[in-house]
């Protein structure tokens, strides 16, 4: 098995390729791959760590070598928000990088399982489902945006606020992955009840806990090291699934089309990335309004990514 990870030098990159160092079964080759000089130290530095997962550096000019015979590419790679920055602001760097690495990955392993993490997710992802559409090797099971950092979040905040071990607390989070466009179903909380004020201060704070650590962090970047963590229980998911286990995970993935293109719903995983789309349940009135409130931002940012590969 192979994993690569593009943008592995970065905040996100690091906390993640660290995770899967440890956390990745015996015998998995991990190639990092990033512009950034410091990638092939980066690579020593975790080789050093006593797991039978072989690290590989890929500077600048490797990004084919990262790429080729990778079974799981993780894309953490691109310019993070600073305060006063929504995630639509990352969209005129981040486009042109998820495009390029997304036609390497046409090139080099176009079966590979695709996690994009890389921000404005919404519109990232029809990105690369487009550049992948034109080369001919769109498959809609085999690309992930990761939205897990949202479900965290949200299990998290349930367990502080009700007193519960945030591990074993499970809240279902659907839609996309920027303000109001990511939509927690804490109706569907099991073992717990929400006064109205509850659910409106907690799905807020669930919607903007990425602006919470902007802020906290101060010009010093986004969240990283949550992220690295969700990053890497999805990525272990999808390696459990291609080994056969049927495992359920959030993600925002093309699936039937019945409220967007690309929605974040349950799936199970299995062999060939998206085994099935599972149903995202009854929404109470305050979710239903909601959701309906959102499509059309999510859309829109669809639709701009949809336009950029046309357009480019
Ligand atoms: P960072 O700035 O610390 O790291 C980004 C890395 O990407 C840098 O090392 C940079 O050299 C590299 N990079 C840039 N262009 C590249 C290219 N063409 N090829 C390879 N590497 C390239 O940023 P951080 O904090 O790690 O965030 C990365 C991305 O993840 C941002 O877009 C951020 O908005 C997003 N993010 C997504 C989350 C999610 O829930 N999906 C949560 C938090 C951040």
């Amino acid at each position: 098995m192979k994993v690569a990870v593009l943008g592995a030098a970065g905040g996100i990159g690091q906390a993640l390729s660290l995770l899967l160092k440890l956390d990745l079964p015996a015998g998995t080759d991990l190639a990092l791959y990033d512009l950034a000089p410091v990638t092939p130290g980066v690579a020593v530095d975790l080789s050093h760590i006593p797991t039978a997962v072989k690290v590989t550096g890929f500077g600048k000019e490797d990004l084919n070598k990262a790429l080729v015979g990778a079974d799981i590419v993780m894309i953490p790679a691109g310019m993070p928000r600073k305060p006063g920055m929504d995630r639509s602001d990352l969209f005129n760097i981040n486009a042109g990088v998820v495009k390029t690495l997304a036609e390497a990955i046409v090139q080099q392993c176009p079966k590979a399982l695709v996690g994009i993490i890389t921000n404005p997710v919404n519109t990232t992802v029809a990105i690369a489902a487009d550049v992948f559409k034109k080369a001919g090797t769109y498959d809609p099971r085999r690309l992930f945006g990761v939205t897990t950092l949202d479900v965290i979040r949200a299990e998290t905040f349930v367990g502080e606020l009700k007193g519960k071990n945030p591990t074993e607390v499970a809240v279902p989070v659907i839609g996309g992955h920027s303000g109001t466009t990511i939509l927690p179903l804490l109706s569907q909380v099991a073992g717990v009840s929400f006064t109205d004020e509850e659910v409106a201060s907690l799905t807020h704070r669930i919607q903007n806990a990425g602006t919470e650590v902007v802020e906290a962090k101060a010009g010093g970047g986004s969240a990283t090291l949550s992220m690295g963590q969700a990053a890497a229980r999805f990525c272990i998911s999808l390696i459990k699934g291609l080994q056969g286990e049927a495992v359920t995970e959030y993600a925002y993935v093309e699936g039937n089309g019945e409220h967007a293109r690309f929605f974040a719903q349950p799936i199970t995983l299995g062999k060939n990335g998206v085994e099935a789309l599972l149903p995202i349940g009854t929404l109470s009135a305050y979710e239903q309004k909601a959701m309906n409130d959102m499509l059309g931002t999510l859309k829109a940012d669809i639709t701009l990514g949809e336009e950029f590969v046309k357009n480019n």
